[in-house]
């Protein structure tokens, strides 16, 4: 078995150290760095998984999995980067961080996968889509989609597909939260206890996207299931339909993709200019 170091084992890397034991790897096989002495050791008591610096975990991991935040990912590289060679393999869960960056800054050949993972990730239900770099195999790729099906679902897609994939169920989560806390004011509004309406919106939310996952139906049709004529749902989609919430989604979703592409274009601008 691979030998994985989650390098920044923050809110994400935590949770893929958790899932990555929740489905079998061995706490010998897994390694993770972290800033932080007091934050390590409580890691390795909570998992039993070995902490150690960057420059070793890049001396005896086989997988490198890079889980920093995007603006720390500059020193890092300046202490791992010559000790990263062909017959490693990176994963990048950065948000925004091209392939090409990190491939730049490994021996050249080293095989970089790119991951868009969610939070849904720290209770096992992640959403990620993974992209290869130039030199990522077809085995990596396997192997970078065995790793993320521990702790949720993945999709494999083009790498110039990530920013949409950022504003779609990378940000989505920040979504349905809005949409279930405006949900919940609502039931406040109408004299509902508040822990009466969480946990009615809550469970019907749960409930609705199990539906969508098992069932084999479209979303319109699991919503005319719910709205009979002349009924209660109808008077109330017509007023999302009168507010526009559709078109505000969508446009929601379109400006969280113009920021990706946007914070991308600056991110390799300070590289390149960094580089030069
Ligand atoms: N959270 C999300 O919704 C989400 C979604 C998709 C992708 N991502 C990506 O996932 C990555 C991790 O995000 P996160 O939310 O888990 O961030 P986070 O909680 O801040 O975790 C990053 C961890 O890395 C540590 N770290 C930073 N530099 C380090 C270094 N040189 N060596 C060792 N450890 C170092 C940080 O330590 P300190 O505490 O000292 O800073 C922190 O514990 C990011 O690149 C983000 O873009 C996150």
């Amino acid at each position: 078995m691979s030998t994985i170091a989650v390098l920044g084992a923050g809110k994400i890397g935590e949770s893929l150290l958790s899932g990555l034991l929740n489905a079998g790897y061995s706490p010998e096989n897994l390694l993770f760095t972290e800033r932080y002495q007091q934050r390590a050791e409580e890691l390795t008591k909570r998992y039993g998984v070995r902490a150690t610096d960057p420059p070793t975990a890049a001396r005896q991991a086989d997988v490198l999995v890079v889980s920093v935040k995007p603006q720390d990912i500059e020193p890092l590289l300046d202490e791992v980067g010559e000790l990263v060679t062909p017959d490693k393999l990176v994963v990048t869960l950065c948000a925004g961080l091209p392939t090409s960056m990190f491939e730049r800054r490994f021996t050249s050949g080293t095989p970089v996968v790119r991951v868009m993972p969610n939070t849904p990730m720290l209770v096992g239900e992640a959403m990620s889509a993974v992209s290869g770099g130039t030199h990522a195999t077809e085995s990596h790729l396997d192997l970078v989609e065995g790793m993320l099906g521990s702790v949720g679902r993945v999709v494999r897609i083009p790498e110039d597909q990530q920013d949409a994939v950022t504003a779609l169920s990378g940000s989505g989560p920040a979504y349905f939260f809005y949409l279930v806390e405006a949900m919940i004011d609502a039931g406040i509004l109408l004299g509902l206890p508040r822990s009466v309406a969480a946990e009615l919106v809550v469970q019907s939310a749960v409930g609705s996207a199990t539906m969508l996952r098992e069932g084999e139906g479209h979303p319109v049709i699991m919503r005319e299931g719910v709205t009979s004529p002349a009924g209660t749902t109808i008077s109330g989609v017509r007023e999302l339909e009168k507010h526009g919430v559709r078109a505000a989604l969508i446009d929601a979703v379109e400006a969280a993709h113009s920021r990706s592409v946007e914070l991308g274009a600056k991110h390799r601008q300070e590289t390149d200019s960094d580089g030069a």
